[in-house]
């Protein structure tokens, strides 16, 4: 299906910031581009940092010109590309947990048992309504509809403020290679700041699609939280549970060599819990921790994904796993994707919980402090489950 032309895999060309062999293979597109692409293409090299990173037309910038090749900058290491020529074991996929008998105690056996094997399982009958779902999908399509200047208002260079950042790959800084997506990602701090600084394009789609997952959210938490002997989440752990949302919408653009690159890198999310909602395209695989292969999370209509992220693995001393996943680059079809990531409060400290500890286990990990827990994962390229090494005891 891919051109299997050799690309030689970078040594130390991801430093230089030009791209020679670069070729214009939809031309008709030329016409709807800025003029700025003519003139990049005239001169026959791009310096693609620049034009993806600072000038922000992102990753969707570059891939609608056309590329008939992908640049080098975009080249992953071999053991970090998706082996296209395996079959995914799809049969052997996370749990779908049917929400809408949570209140039976086998409904939360499942959900508990979900987040100590898999990590990651998938819900459907949530209580969040499809038109929502339907909504913040169309609205993340908008965002990245906009053109570049009008988005690149909410880069890190020009955001009014830190809670709202158009960007691209993870961390272009550290990063020998980059990822293949873009991003707008907004912390929450009220519904204030929401209505006067979020995007107008998706401001009102992305609230109600947060305030709709609370209810599901909080009994998730009831559940698991059930599950490790806290019977009550009083305002402590309510905060180091859930004291701040961030939501990220995510844009994978179609990619002209899919084989080489990835949408996102391996990570564990440093939340508590991830919500996330995907559309019908596919491409998030998870890693079974028993076999170590990774599996695919197919997409359910109306379902969404939960997965643990680490600060639920520390505060539960290692019970509930945060596991590894990844996204891969498409060929065909352009990806969105949209997580709210449930989070500890910045000033709090999250460590092993007292409960869990009562049996007389020995705590994994030591205390610290979830600002310097989250600064420490975004100091660094994306690289699996090192994140942890952080807070181990
Ligand atoms: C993430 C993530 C998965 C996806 O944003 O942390 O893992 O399917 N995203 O986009
Ligand atoms: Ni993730």
């Amino acid at each position: 299906m891919y051109k299997t032309t050799p690309i030689p895999f970078f040594k130390h060309e991801y430093r230089s910031l030009t791209v020679l062999h670069y070729q214009v293979t939809r031309p008709t597109i030329l016409t709807m581009a800025p003029s700025i692409s003519i003139s990049i293409i005239n001169s026959n090299s791009l310096n693609i940092r620049d034009f993806v990173v600072n000038k922000g037309h992102g990753v969707k910038g570059l891939a609608e010109l056309g590329l008939k090749t992908l640049p080098c900058q975009y080249i992953q290491p071999p053991q970090e590309r998706f082996d296209t020529g395996t079959p995914e074991a799809h049969h052997n996929s996370i749990p779908l947990i049917d929400m809408s008998t949570c209140n039976d105690p086998e409904v939360a056996e499942a959900i508990c048992k979900a987040a100590q094997k898999w990590g990651f399982f998938q819900i459907v009958n949530h209580g969040v309504p499809m038109h929502v779902l339907e909504d913040v999908k169309d609205a993340t399509h908008k965002f990245f509809g906009l053109p570049a200047e009008e988005k690149k208002k909410y880069s890190k260079e020009q955001s009014v403020t830190n809670n709202v950042r158009y960007g691209t790959s993870f961390t272009p800084a550290c990063e020998k290679a980059l990822e293949w997506k873009d991003y707008l990602s907004l912390f929450f701090v009220s519904d204030d700041e929401a209505a006067s600084e979020w995007p107008p394009v998706c401001r009102n789609q992305v609230m109600e699609y947060m305030k709709g997952s609370e209810i599901v959210v909080k009994k998730l938490l009831e559940i698991l939280m059930n599950g490790l002997n806290v019977k009550e989440i009083d305002e402590t752990k309510g905060s180091n549970l859930m004291g701040s949302k961030r939501i990220n919408l995510n844009y994978y653009p179609i990619c002209p060599n899919p084989e080489l690159t990835v949408g996102v890198g391996r990570h564990s999310d440093v939340s508590t819990l991830t919500i996330l909602l995907q559309d019908d395209i596919g491409g998030l695989y998870v890693r079974n921790t028993e076999t170590m292969k990774w599996i695919h999370v197919p997409p359910v209509s109306g379902s969404l994904v939960i997965n643990v992220g680490d600060a639920l693995q520390i505060m539960s001393n290692g019970k509930y796993k945060s596991v590894e996943h990844r996204v891969s680059a498409n060929g065909s079809r352009n990806r969105i994707s949209a997580p709210i990531f449930v989070n500890p409060k910045a000033s709090d400290i999250i460590g092993p919980l007292p409960e869990v500890l009562q049996n007389g286990e020995k705590p994994l990990y030591k205390h610290v402090l979830y600002s310097d827990y989250v600064k420490h994962f975004f100091r660094k390229a994306h690289d699996g489950k090192a994140t942890i090494e952080f807070a181990r005891a």
